[in-house]
């Protein structure tokens, strides 16, 4: 996904532009490109491919003026990887990079090629820069506010006009963040870009745009009304983002899951009451008043939703629907629903488009997310966010059990307001979820049998992954990760359904992952598999007598209750899917054709 970034200051533009970059590339691109405000001029450089084909390109001004700048990092969406449609967007003195969609776009470049306007890429945001051209008699707020008023959208802007003292930045329907330095300025799509210049961040809002100073930000709404800003400390040092001695963010944010579970579930559960804490803005009343739950997510934050379906049904006896977000339809309006949204990032935009159509029925609504202030947040009544600091690995790892465990924390409190639990249910899975890092831990110390493995099976055509019940949506989640960073075609199948269909591919080169901790059923579909001469990789429960006679390796997994058993093999599915893409040597953090954070439909 496009990242955008900034800077204005008193330091050289360039090195701090490419530095803040790089710490974008997790978001995926295809080509980057920086316009650095030299000497009243814009210099801009592009290129297709990484930072570090740009910074060949970058000529190094460094005149003791060049201290204002704007980069970006594209992922095509208008027009293929190209110089011409790398960002940033030039008209005369102007230079913009946008990330969004401009969604009037075609309308308003007829316009401005019958004013004379000649384009020069195929992207929808070039239009944004003649448009402001357009509108700029010298004061290049005025002219950003009027250009933005013509157009429809998304976008998260930032401008630089070569005789302009400041930056514009702008925002609706995208991420933007502003970070504040010694006399200094930095802009990014995201935090952790910013994280070894400043802690202090404003997160800009939809609706507002910023007049940005070296030692001061104005703040306005597109009427030019002022705005309150606030600033916000973020707790996460600047290694939190970094991979902190492991060689992949993916194996980093595996080992991280004791601590995002932890955090999680921390100042939230009351043993005593044998309820959890959670503001979700309805009363025990409304709650219990319920009669299903909508959720809508993707990717992997889908297969967090497949699981509640599960897990609502039996703590808080509430049938769900999950679904796909870009997918999704029309609500049929049924009162007493709750419609939940699920999204690590906050800002995927099929979610986001699903959850606004859902919303306008009216329910009362909730997300679940990991990013303070993403857009989700403001679309929903409430929010339960998952504390994982950030997630880099395109992967999403510890988010996702991080998710889990966020849903575990609703079904018993959507349980314990409907009566649906008595306390000392709830207290007893409360225990158990106390105990969960510290299982979660002892899945991770069995890292090297499970990497010894997925070596033997690396070189696979095509992977199985089985389950049942909890262990079905974990299945479709193995299956996932080993497509997105192993680049092997994998199936995620319930067990029982084998049988329906996917039998016909099963051979002696077809290793299946069994994941066998909730019930015994699993085992007749792993003989199915065995009979067709499948190695079968079983994940098991500590001391089962059975499983050996069955399975062909079996991995033991600490004891505990189903629900909580998903999480542990989840673990053990990712640090396999990891170990296979490392031993193919692929880009694990990167992997090709997928962005961290989807905003574009
Ligand atoms: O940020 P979100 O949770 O909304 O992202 C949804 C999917 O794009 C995401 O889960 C994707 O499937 C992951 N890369 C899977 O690892």
């Amino acid at each position: 996904m496009c990242g955008i970034v900034a800077y204005i200051g008193d330091e050289l533009a360039g090195p701090i532009l490419f530095d803040t970059l790089k710490r974008l590339e997790y978001r995926g691109y295809d080509s980057a490109g920086v316009a650095i405000k030299s000497d009243e001029k814009i210099e801009v450089f592009k290129s297709v491919g990484r930072i570090a084909d740009l910074e060949k390109v970058y000529t190094g001004l460094g005149c003791p003026g060049d201290c204002m700048g704007i980069g970006h990092t594209r992922w095509a969406t208008h027009g293929k990887p190209s110089d011409k449609n790398a960002h940033p967007h030039t008209s005369g003195e102007i230079a913009i990079v946008h990330n969004g969609i401009i969604e009037n776009y075609l309308d308003l470049r007829d316009l401005l090629m019958e004013m004379g306007y000649e384009f020069l890429s195929e992207t929808d945001s070039e239009v944004l820069a003649h448009l402001i051209h357009f509108y700029y008699k010298g004061d290049l707020f005025e002219a950003v506010c009027k250009a933005l008023e013509r157009v429809e959208g998304s976008y998260a802007i930032a401008v630089l006009a070569a005789s302009s003292p400041y930056l514009v930045c702008a925002r609706k329907d995208s991420p933007l963040v502003l970070g504040k330095g010694e006399n200094a300025i930095y802009v990014a799509s995201d935090v952790p870009a910013l994280l070894p210049y400043t802690k202090d961040v404003i997160r800009m809002r939809d609706g507002e745009i910023s007049r940005v100073y070296a030692d001061r930000v104005e703040m306005m709404d597109l009427a030019g009304m002022p705005q309150p800003i606030q600033m916000e400390r973020i707790t996460w040092d600047a290694d939190a983002a970094e991979r902190g001695g492991y060689p992949h963010f993916m194996l980093k944010e595996i080992h991280e899951q004791p601590r995002a579970i932890r955090e999680t579930v921390a100042g939230r559960i009351s043993e005593i009451d044998g309820d959890v804490r959670l503001d979700l803005g309805m009363s025990d009343e409304e709650l219990e008043a319920l009669e299903r739950v909508v959720i809508i997510a993707c990717g992997t934050s889908y297969h967090a939703g497949l699981l509640a379906k599960y897990l609502f049904a039996r703590a808080a006896g509430l049938p769900v629907d999950v679904e796909v977000a870009s997918e999704f339809q029309q609500l049929q309006v049924r009162p007493r629903t709750l419609l939940l949204g699920i999204t690590q990032s906050g800002e995927t935009a099929d979610t986001l488009l699903a959850l606004k159509k859902a919303k306008t029925c009216g329910l009362p609504s909730l997300a679940i997310t990991n990013v303070v202030g993403s857009t989700v947040t403001e679309l929903v009544g409430s929010t339960i966010y998952t504390r994982c600091g950030p997630e880099i690995g395109v992967a999403a790892t510890k988010t996702f059990t991080a998710q889990l465990v966020a849903l575990i924390l609703l079904s018993i409190r959507l349980g314990r307001a409907r009566g649906h639990l008595t306390p000392d249910q709830a207290r007893k899975m409360l225990i158990e979820l106390t105990r969960l890092p510290g299982l979660v831990q002892r899945v991770l110390e069995k890292r090297e049998t499970l990497r010894e493995i997925a070596e033997t099976y690396a070189g696979a055509g095509c992977y199985f992954f089985i389950g049942r019940d909890y262990l079905y949506p974990i299945s479709l989640e193995g299956a996932l990760k080993m497509k997105e960073i192993a680049y092997i075609p994998s199936e995620g199948y319930a067990g029982g359904e084998l049988k329906h269909g996917p039998l016909a591919l099963i051979t002696e080169k077809t290793p299946v992952v069994a994941l066998a901790t909730c019930g015994k059923k699993i085992q007749s579909n792993i003989k199915e598999v065995r009979a067709r001469g499948a190695d079968v990789i079983a994940l098991a429960t500590e001391g089962d007598p059975d499983i050996g006679k069955v399975a062909s390796v079996v991995i033991e997994l600490p004891e505990t209750r189903p629900v909580f058993s998903a999480v542990l093999a989840t673990v053990a599915v990712q640090l396999m899917a990891y170990y296979t893409a490392n031993k193919l040597g692929l880009p694990i953090d990167k992997p090709r054709n997928l962005a961290k954070c989807v905003t574009v439909e």
